[in-house]
């Protein structure tokens, strides 16, 4: 596995490689078995081509007083991580790889990034956007991996994929849990023993209420977010930043469930970490 640093580095990779098909597995490093799960199907989807790992972790997807500066770094592990997993070579770059000191462009998405995380990180989706395109332009891969656990922001990159035309095909994989449920994330470390141990009500609730839905429990979205709230807020460590009913495709906010397949959206607080997750409703079993 090659371990390209610079731009040049991998732009030289980039063009040695070039009849070969790449995957592109963008990270911000503190890899667990969510991100492997990523480079595992990577793999599968090029077959004998190559799988490029990035970890960069990128400033411009951070308010000013969220946890850039504290938000784990831990480059030889994910690098073993990496390489047991097949990545054929990690792109870790120092930031002014990616960003010039003066540079003045970058990408909005003004859709799908309105709501919810977008609506609670001001500017998040338009450093997402700008580093994947950066990403994007720098590798030429053919494919690009992402989990579903960042729902909104698959969405949003597809959204970003077809509106700027980019020769890429966007691939998400599912959320990989703890045994109690919990999504994995680089974020989880953060948690306090009680935190922790309270954090699994987030998935929990979400599973259950998808599946209340599904036997037909609930006569409207609105009457299913309210019972979301309510199982939250009774895990007195948990404050809910937002919970949404929406179209799995559109990512609309639902007024109905006709004719559409559910998916239930959520962020919770506990204490001050921010967690998020997502639970698709199965078709409905009525
Ligand atoms: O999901 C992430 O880890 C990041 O948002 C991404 C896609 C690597 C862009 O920095």
């Amino acid at each position: 596995m090659e371990l390209l640093k610079t731009r040049e580095e991998l732009q030289s990779w980039v063009n040695n490689r070039s009849s070969r098909p790449r995957a592109l597995v963008p990270t911000m490093g503190a890899l667990h078995q969510g991100h492997a799960s990523l480079i595992d199907a990577a793999v599968k989807l090029v077959d004998s081509g190559d799988v490029l790992t990035t970890i960069f972790v990128n400033p411009t997807q951070f308010g000013p007083n969220e946890d850039f500066a504290s938000y784990p770094r831990r480059l030889e592990a994910d690098l073993t991580l990496c390489e047991s997993h097949g990545s054929t070579a990690v792109f870790a770059p120092e930031a002014h790889h990616i960003y010039d000191s003066n540079s003045s462009v970058s990408i909005h998405e003004s859709k799908l990034s309105r709501r919810w995380c977008g609506a609670s990180r001001p500017g998040h989706f338009d450093g997402v956007c700008t580093v994947v395109a950066k990403l994007f332009l720098l590798a030429q891969p053919n494919t690009a991996v992402f989990g579903e656990k960042d729902f909104q922001q698959l969405a949003v990159i597809q959204r970003l994929t077809r509106d700027l035309n980019f020769p890429v095909e966007i691939v998400g994989c599912p959320t990989v849990r703890e045994a109690d449920g919990l999504a994995m994330s680089s974020r989880n470390t953060y948690l306090s023993e009680e935190e922790r141990a309270a954090a699994p009500i987030l998935h929990r609730t979400l599973r259950s209420v998808a599946n209340d839905i599904s036997r037909g429990k609930f006569p409207s979205p609105e009457v299913a977010r309210e019972e979301i709230i309510e199982r939250i807020s009774s895990e007195t460590l948990a404050r809910i930043d937002y919970v949404d009913v929406v179209d799995s495709d559109s990512l609309e906010p639902l007024d109905s469930f006709d004719n559409h397949l559910p998916r239930l959206l959520a962020a919770v607080f506990f204490g001050n970490i921010r967690l998020i997750d997502n639970v698709g409703a199965p078709q409905s079993i009525r």
